[in-house]
């Protein structure tokens, strides 16, 4: 629509225009969250798939070192959502959602973490600046507004109970992993159903009753939670490139890995 004058019998223009000035929030029409959810955050999700770190996964072409990264960094994000969400587990905006016993995945990626570094594995996670950064937002807002940390628990768990069901099948190809072995992250053994569960999540996402400033808020943090995810996925490819080619040269990194700073 480009008008240059008001139109003075033909008000519909007016309104359409007004319609198609509003952002992509605003113009939403189903009024549930986890319709609007879905809907802001469905741009991010498509920049998501197509990080090289999840291409790989795509193309079935994941290696061992890659996946042992991502661990690393998937443990430190778990540690702090989990803690957060635990901390606040009675808040309003939390209890509907907050699904312990079938969601959880921290004991479930310490087991891969020790299956693929053994023992001492805590004293070898690497993990990249961006992962600090999206660590400190989930500590932040469980401090400050743990409404938000609805935002992303949605972002991560519905998107380990969807896309990530196939992805786990695909790094256990790749990586030639007898069924399971290293791959208790992919696994939710309280789910028996992961379309009825994310039903039910949907459901109680719907159920929180937000002010509409609290919502956009929550809606805000969901797209935020997608590129702090981007963010760690770009972060580890850059990594796993530079100590690739260390690798490659046969020398010694100059800095420790988890001091790395990627622009
Ligand atoms: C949903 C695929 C990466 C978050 C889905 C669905 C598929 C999918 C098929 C189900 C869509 C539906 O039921 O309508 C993939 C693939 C990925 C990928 C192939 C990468 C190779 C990601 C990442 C995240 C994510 C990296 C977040 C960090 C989500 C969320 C949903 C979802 C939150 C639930 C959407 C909703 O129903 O509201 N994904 N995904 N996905 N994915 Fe992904």
């Amino acid at each position: 629509w480009t008008l240059t004058t008001k139109p003075t019998g033909r008000q519909t223009y007016w309104a359409t225009m007004e319609t198609e000035k509003k952002t992509a929030a605003e113009q939403m029409t189903s009024s549930d969250l986890s319709e609007q959810i879905k809907e802001v955050t469905r741009e991010s999700h498509v920049r998501a798939e197509s990080t090289e770190m999840m291409l790989s996964f795509q193309r079935g072409q994941v290696s061992l070192a890659q996946y042992k990264l991502l661990l690393c960094s998937l443990y430190e994000i778990y540690r702090a959502l989990e803690g957060e969400m635990d901390r606040n587990c009675n808040h309003p905006g939390v209890a509907p959602i907050y699904f312990p016993t079938e969601l959880a995945r921290l004991e479930s990626i310490e087991k891969d973490l020790e299956f693929f570094y053994g023992h001492a594995w805590r004293e070898k996670i690497v993990v990249p600046a961006a992962t600090k950064r999206y660590c400190h937002r989930l500590r932040q807002i469980g401090q400050e507004n743990p409404e938000f940390l609805l935002a992303h628990a949605y972002t991560r768990y519905l998107g380990d109970l969807s896309g990530g069901q196939v992805l786990g099948r695909i790094a256990q190809k790749s990586m030639g992993l007898k069924s399971n072995e290293g791959l208790s992250f992919f696994t939710f053994p309280g789910v028996s159903s992961p379309n009825r569960f994310k039903q039910l999540y949907r459901s109680r996402m719907n159920s929180v009753e937000f002010t509409e400033e609290q919502r956009s808020g929550v809606l805000e943090e969901a797209v935020r939670s997608f590129e702090l995810n981007i963010q760690v996925f770009d972060d580890l490819h850059k990594l796993l490139s530079v100590t690739g080619n260390q690798q490659q040269n046969n020398s010694t990194p100059s800095k420790p890995l988890t001091t790395v700073q990627i622009p």
